[in-house]
């Protein structure tokens, strides 16, 4: 099998193998395929959903188990990082107008900001973005090879446009792979389609939420934003006065500072190789911590257990997930679209390989719908949980940009039932839910059977009182 080039030269560097004679080569990357963004963690690893992905530690090997074989695997995954969105970038770039125009001095680290200029786009994947999810793709394929190399996989993708361009990236990273591979067999119908879900009012999507009007617009829509707000009140006043001491005259409101943070990891994004922005020195690795709890109250009270709503946004994929693993129709009345749930076209049962692409507050309520981190205490507003202590939860060991969730079908010698193994970010999850063994696992059955909440449909009916 022929291979191009310059595909193997980028699988050669991209996984960390010499290639010998290539040319010389610039300091050691620190992100890789592996393991992730690797550059300064101890603040990195603190930038909530703005961090890049990372392989999160976990208690339990991720390894695939001595004597048994995969069966199936799933891939839910986030895009890769991105500009801000359209809403942030213009009240990011009026904070930094706000800064050149009547700061009087740029007193220490905040010096570079005489030449600054806001340059950052909206709402799209960046250069190191799809870089991101071509490396998700080599990473899955080669986990799951022993299936990977002679099936394709399924894919399916919400609709907007970074997150189809992440699918599409990723199925480059994979066929890659694949092509790169002298066990794997010909004949894949590349590029592999891609089934969409429209994002958008009125439209069913159980990867992107938007139907629930209790939720979207009602009772529960501010209690993310109203935890965070209060948090902020906290910690971020220290932090804005010496800000303002720095950049005299800036006279920069608590939302603005958080503004100033924000920007340290989307100018690192908005760089090809994700090389550290200045604005990072700005802040203290204490500060940052403060700022990750902050984006994890986001996601808690925004689309997790923290919203009396959030779970059941997540419950449409959970009943997908059910039907894909039990080879069983769908069966739901909340988001699933039914016209393509139904046809096997664009729901087909029986796949070994599946890959869905989100965004980051449906992945947190698709976790949630699926009882993860449900032992995780209601998280406090005044006072900084580290992820450790949460049960494994914040937003950036959940959902950073490019974050991946897989579930693993796998045969084992001497147990009659399939067992179900789930690992988020390399994480694997204990699934105390349904009993997990000392690997993680829970037979089908269990597994299943401890999804109660979204067989029932969640608390859907609460949607439209
Ligand atoms: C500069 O400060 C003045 C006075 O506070 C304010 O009116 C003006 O909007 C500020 N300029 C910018 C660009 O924010
Ligand atoms: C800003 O740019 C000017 C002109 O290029 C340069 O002389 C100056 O050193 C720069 N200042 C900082 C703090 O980088
Ligand atoms: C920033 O805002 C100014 C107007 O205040 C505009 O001219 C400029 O294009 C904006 N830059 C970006 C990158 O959005
Ligand atoms: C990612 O996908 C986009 C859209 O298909 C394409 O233009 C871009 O070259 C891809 N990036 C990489 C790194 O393959
Ligand atoms: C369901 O999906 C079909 C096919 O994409 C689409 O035409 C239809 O508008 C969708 N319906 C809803 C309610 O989302
Ligand atoms: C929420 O409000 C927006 C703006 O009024 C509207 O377009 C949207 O349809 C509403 N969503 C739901 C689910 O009610
Ligand atoms: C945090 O704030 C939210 C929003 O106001 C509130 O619903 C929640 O009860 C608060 N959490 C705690 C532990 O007080
Ligand atoms: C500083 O900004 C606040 C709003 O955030 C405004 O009320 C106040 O007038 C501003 N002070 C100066 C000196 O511009
Ligand atoms: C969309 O979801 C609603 C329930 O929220 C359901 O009544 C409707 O039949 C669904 N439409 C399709 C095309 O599945
Ligand atoms: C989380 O745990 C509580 C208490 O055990 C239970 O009532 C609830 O259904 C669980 N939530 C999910 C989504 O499994």
């Amino acid at each position: 099998m022929s291979l191009p080039l310059t595909t193997l030269l980028v699988l050669l560097a991209w996984s960390g193998i010499s290639a010998g004679s290539s040319p010389a080569q610039g300091p050691e990357p620190c992100d890789s395929i592996w393991v992730g963004y690797q550059c300064q963690p101890q603040i990195s690893h603190s930038w909530g959903q703005y961090s890049p992905y990372f392989r999160v530690p976990s208690e339990i090997s991720a390894k695939i188990p001595h004597n048994c074989e995969i069966t199936s695997a799933q891939i839910l995954s986030r895009h890769g990082a991105r500009d801000p969105t359209a809403s942030k970038t213009k009240v990011y770039n009026a904070t930094i107008s706000q800064i050149r125009a009547n700061a009087t001095a740029f007193v220490g680290p905040s010096a570079f900001l005489v030449n600054y200029s806001y340059t950052l786009g909206a709402d799209q994947l960046t250069t190191f973005g799809q870089d991101q999810m071509v490396k998700s793709g080599i990473k899955f394929y080669t986990r799951y090879a022993s299936l990977a190399r002679t099936v394709e996989p399924f894919v399916r993708s919400s609709s907007e446009d970074r997150v189809v361009e992440s699918a599409t990236n990723w199925t480059e990273g994979f066929h890659a792979a694949k092509l790169a591979d002298k066990s794997a067999a010909d004949g894949d119908r590349y590029p592999y389609p891609i089934v969409l879900q429209y994002e958008g009012d009125g439209f069913n999507n159980t990867l992107n939420h938007a139907l629930c009007t209790e939720f979207e617009n009602g009772t529960y829509s501010d209690i993310g934003d109203d935890a965070q707000a209060a948090w902020a009140k906290i910690f971020i006043p220290p932090i804005q006065a010496r800000l303002n001491a720095d950049l005299p005259g800036a006279n920069l409101s608590i939302d603005q500072t958080i503004y100033m943070m924000d920007l340290c990891p989307f100018n690192t994004v908005a760089n090809e190789n994700g090389d550290i922005s200045p604005f990072c020195a700005l802040f203290t690795d204490l500060e940052w911590d403060q700022y990750s709890y902050y984006e994890t109250l986001g996601k808690y009270y925004g689309y997790s257990y923290g919203n009396p709503l959030g779970p059941t946004q997540g419950v449409g994929f959970v009943n997908e997930l059910i039907a894909r693993l039990t080879n069983t129709p769908v069966q739901d009345h909340t988001s699933t679209n039914h016209t393509l749930d139904d046809s096997p076209a664009t729901f087909p049962l029986g796949r070994k390989l599946y890959a869905d692409f989100s965004h980051d507050n449906d992945m947190t309520a698709i976790f949630s719908a699926l009882g993860f981190y449900n032992e995780t205490m209601p998280l406090p507003n005044s006072t900084v949980v580290e992820p450790e202590a949460a049960s494994g939860y914040s937003a950036s060991w959940t959902v950073p940009f490019a974050a991946r969730a897989y579930v693993e079908k796998m045969q084992c010698k001497g147990q009659p039932e399939e067992l179900v193994r789930v690992i988020v970010n390399d994480r694997v999850q204990p699934l105390t839910q349904c009993g997990g063994d000392e690997l993680g696992r829970c037979s089908l059955s269990d597994f299943v059977s401890s999804l109660g909440f979204a067989k029932t449909g969640g608390d859907w009916a609460q949607c439209f009182v």
